[in-house]
């Protein structure tokens, strides 16, 4: 099947989620994302979402053109001369990227990564060793902020598939993003991912 089309499907069923999970107490279960969004952002920017739900990135040049009052054209290529390297957000400092992560992360990545960000989506086989999200700080402690952020980058935007293998004998595949998203939405999820061990701990999050 054409990973798109895949994905596209499930969009849209996150995507409802995503929407009424805005109005208090809709989506029930764990909201560990909510301590990252500021609401008005999530409202504002789910609005653009569902203005071309197929086309994410050409929403999001629109959405920036009419913010700098510039045109989508000029957007897309300022976003086209984003290293794919080095993450332009500070994960632990901008809020703004970090609640706009959050929201897209919501409605591509939540259902196989979990609705808390521990590798336990709905579409996420329980056969994969866990994916936990939040112990960032521990899992690359020696590469914090420079490899896994790297690799990251280039498995969200080109896909992956997993080493692991299935007791059918298949393998499960993230698809490609980044036809789909803007290199700058794909470090905003990032931040996002990277900004969750220091969310979960209190003690750090001071
Ligand atoms: C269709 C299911 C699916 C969706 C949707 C999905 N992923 Fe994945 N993701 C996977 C699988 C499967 C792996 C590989 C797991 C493995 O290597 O064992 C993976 C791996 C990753 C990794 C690499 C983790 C590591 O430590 O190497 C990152 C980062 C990631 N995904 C982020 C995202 C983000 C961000 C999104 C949304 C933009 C997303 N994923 C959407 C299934 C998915």
């Amino acid at each position: 099947m054409n990973p798109n089309a895949h994905t596209r499907r499930r969009i849209s069923v996150v995507l409802t989620c995503a929407a009424i999970a805005i109005l208090p107490g809709a989506c029930s279960g764990p909201q560990p994302l909510s301590v990252a969004i500021l609401p008005q952002h999530e409202q504002a920017y789910l609005k653009v979402i569902a203005e071309r739900s197929d086309t994410q990135k050409d929403a999001f040049f629109a959405m920036k053109a009419r913010a700098a009052g510039s045109n989508a054209a000029t957007e897309a290529q300022a976003d086209s001369r984003l290293s794919t390297t080095r993450n332009p957000f500070d994960a632990y400092k901008d809020f703004d990227a970090v609640s706009r992560g959050a929201v897209l992360y919501k409605v591509y990545c939540m259902s196989c990564h979990g609705p808390d960000a521990r590798g336990q989506g709905p579409a996420m086989p329980a056969r994969l060793p866990k994916m936990d999200f939040h112990a960032f700080g521990k899992r690359f402690a020696a590469t914090l902020h420079r490899g896994a952020p790297r690799a990251w980058f280039r498995k969200i935007h080109d896909g992956h598939t997993s080493k692991v293998i299935n007791e059918d004998g298949s393998k499960n595949t993230m698809p490609a993003f980044g036809d789909i998203l803007a290199r700058e939405q794909i470090w905003q999820t990032i931040s996002y991912l990277q900004s969750l061990d220091r969310y979960s701990d209190p003690a750090r999050s001071q």
